[in-house]
């Protein structure tokens, strides 16, 4: 009897092209255990139009309101987002960078080319007190890339001396001499980037040695014992790099060690940001997903040598990487923001609160104009991307309590080949109310899910929605509000079980009271 309702459900679930998914929502595991809030963190690069047009506009711009040359439109919506940290200056800007050249008065500061990208002429004017001041006025904690290629450890040093030292020292004068009396306390400094490339070309143990040695300078020079050291990491599936440094990193010199991997088809055909096929689209999503695999197996060479926890896994670059929107400088990586990129953000954010036993820290690449940014702006005009409302909606879970959410997925298929369909996380806030995150990657398919919420007595069950007709649909600057959440009223509480309807392409956010 059970078999003939079973076979019958399938055959209703695929003539009517619903696929059916079930889930089991957990009490926490460890009532300690949260999901860090720097989870939903941010990059800012001096590449394209991320810092300038972006960000910042200059103090003498009377077109585009601004704060100190930081464009209020931006402040305020990076404030609804809640940005917990902001990563700076790069990337691989960040071993060309020589912190002294942005300090001082603007019209003394040098310039430089800015070898990286585009070869454009970089003229400091936004330096370290304006990226820290920024970060004051954002509320996001700022997370420091140090340079370690082609800056000595004196200069690193120098720069964590004069940010972070309170007391009479050379540094600290001069920060003075600068304007800013009282230090920022940075906490988070990385120690180089992408050390296995653009930082230098270093083999892992090369590198891990040259690490001990900076890290050892990057000094808490008030003893509070704060300092949050981050190693660059690996190159996506690159296991040995962090078995290397796991390896020969004593724990005393290091509190998160990096993972970048972006969702990119092929390197060398990345193919477009819009009007992409359905193949390139499976393909973008089976390489999103490829972020499970790579956190179980780096995790699992961390527990190896670091069976305490003591060191965060720290994915500081991920999203999504297509070609540049046509006519633009490649050098700028400027590229739309689709409902594809919305599934990007949704299945990888759930796949970082599921593992938030290890992953403390992570950081969308970029938040404006680069790569996949929450943020576009053309001249005084700025749009919030479908990225931007994905975020936002899942900010929920910021230093939330974790609740495991076991779930059986139905396949998204493409020719051969399948990926799960729907993904999620669930967390408890501190007034006690649970958000579950849903995203059903599948462009035709809606999936029915059944959750077993086992006797958490929820009355009551509320949620927002973000889907569109098409996906390849975005928000552009004729049409900004296109695509922006809404309300949800397919969710249904009945006893122990929450049925969720999800459209095809959507992401969903739950509230159960
Ligand atoms: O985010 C763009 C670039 O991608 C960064 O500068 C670099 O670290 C990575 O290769």
């Amino acid at each position: 009897m059970k078999k003939k309702l079973l076979s019958l459900m399938v055959l209703f679930c695929s003539l009517t092209g619903y696929a059916q998914n079930t889930g089991k929502l957990n009490a926490p595991s460890d009532p300690n255990l949260k999901i860090s809030r720097h989870i939903y963190g941010h990059f800012a690069e001096h590449l394209g139009r991320s810092i300038y047009g972006g960000f910042y506009v200059g103090e003498d711009n009377t077109k585009i309101p601004n704060t100190n040359g930081v464009r209020n439109d931006v402040v305020e919506a990076l404030k609804t987002l809640k940005v917990p940290n902001l990563r700076w200056p790069g990337g691989c800007f960040a071993d060309t960078y020589h912190w002294k050249d942005g300090i001082g008065p603007k019209d003394q500061r040098p310039t430089i080319v800015n070898s990286w990208w585009g070869g454009v002429t970089e003229n400091n004017s936004f330096g370290t007190h304006d990226f820290l001041n920024m970060c004051e006025l954002l509320g996001a904690e700022p997370y420091l890339a140090g340079n370690m290629a082609t800056g000595l450890v004196q200069e690193l040093s120098d720069w964590v001396q004069y940010v972070n030292f309170a007391g009479d020292s050379p540094m600290s004068k001069l920060r003075r001499e600068n304007g800013r009396d009282k230090p920022w306390n940075v906490k988070f400094w990385g120690i180089g980037n992408e050390a296995w490339g653009c930082g230098g070309n270093m083999a892992p143990d090369y590198y891990a040695n040259e690490y001990r040695k900076y890290a050892t300078f990057v000094a808490d020079w008030d003893n509070s014992g704060g300092l949050f050291r981050i190693a660059s990491g690996a190159n996506s599936a690159d296991y040995n790099w962090t078995e290397v440094l796991m390896k020969n990193i004593p724990k005393n010199l290091i509190e998160g060690v990096a993972l970048h991997h972006y969702s990119v088809i092929d390197w060398n055909k990345k193919g477009p940001t819009r009007g992409f096929s359905e193949e390139q689209y499976f393909k973008t999503m089976k390489s999103a997903l490829f972020m499970e695999e790579l956190i179980n197996k780096h995790t699992a060479i961390m527990e190896k040598y670091d069976p305490q926890h003591k060191v965060a896994l720290v994915v500081d670059e991920w999203g999504g990487w297509y070609d540049v929107e046509p006519g633009t400088n490649p050098g700028f990586l400027y590229q739309q923001n689709t409902m594809r990129d919305a599934m990007i953000a949704g299945a990888t954010l759930n796949i970082f609160n599921n593992h938030c036993d290890r992953v403390k820290m992570a950081n969308l690449a970029q938040a404006i104009n680069v790569l996949q940014a929450v943020i576009l702006t053309e001249d005084e005009k700025m749009l919030l991307t479908p990225t931007y409302h994905v975020m936002e909606m899942y900010n929920v879970h910021q230093d939330a309590t974790f609740l495991p959410l076991e779930l059986k997925s139905a396949d998204f298929t493409f020719g051969n080949e399948k990926l799960p369909a729907v993904s999620g996380s669930a967390s408890r806030d501190q007034q006690g109310v649970t958000h579950i995150t849903l995203t059903n990657i599948d462009p035709k398919k809606s999936n029915q899910i059944s959750i077993d919420v086992q006797g958490s007595k929820f009355k009551s069950v509320s949620g927002r929605i973000l889907a569109s007709k098409s996906i390849q649909d975005y928000n552009s600057f004729d049409n900004p509000n296109k695509i922006k959440p809404a309300n949800f009223k397919g969710a249904k509480l009945r006893g122990n079980n929450l049925n969720v309807e999800l459209p095809p392409f959507s992401v969903v956010v739950l509230e159960l009271k």
